[in-house]
């Protein structure tokens, strides 16, 4: 089992989920984040810090997500860790309301 970033990461990246990650499991490109499920130790401290709730523990991931499991497996151990906080991309606060948070 591990923590997935799924869709609603992408064109936001706002990173609060980075500043309560006890292992550094995030890895990031410039439109989303990633978490390493080879890392991450399941503690689901970012699940609630996200302002979009893009993030979900596998088990709460809704079937038409699952997809997500294996693209933050693949992607993260290709990319650069981020364990500080940066400013969200330019379009999140757009993005956020699009979604409705
Ligand atoms: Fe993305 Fe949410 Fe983290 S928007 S960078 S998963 S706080």
């Amino acid at each position: 089992m591990t923590t997935l970033v799924t869709d609603n990461c992408r064109r936001c990246r706002f990173t609060d989920c980075v500043t309560v990650c006890p292992v550094a499991c995030f890895h990031g490109d410039e439109e989303m984040l990633y978490i390493d499920p080879e890392v991450c130790i399941d503690c689901s401290a970012c699940v609630p810090v996200c302002p979009v709730h893009a993030i979900f523990e596998e088990k709460d991931l809704p079937e038409d997500q699952r997809h997500w499991i294996a693209i933050n497996a693949e992607r993260a151990p290709l990319l650069p860790v981020i364990d500080d906080k940066q400013e969200p991309l330019p379009t999140a606060e757009a993005r956020k309301a699009e979604l409705g948070y």
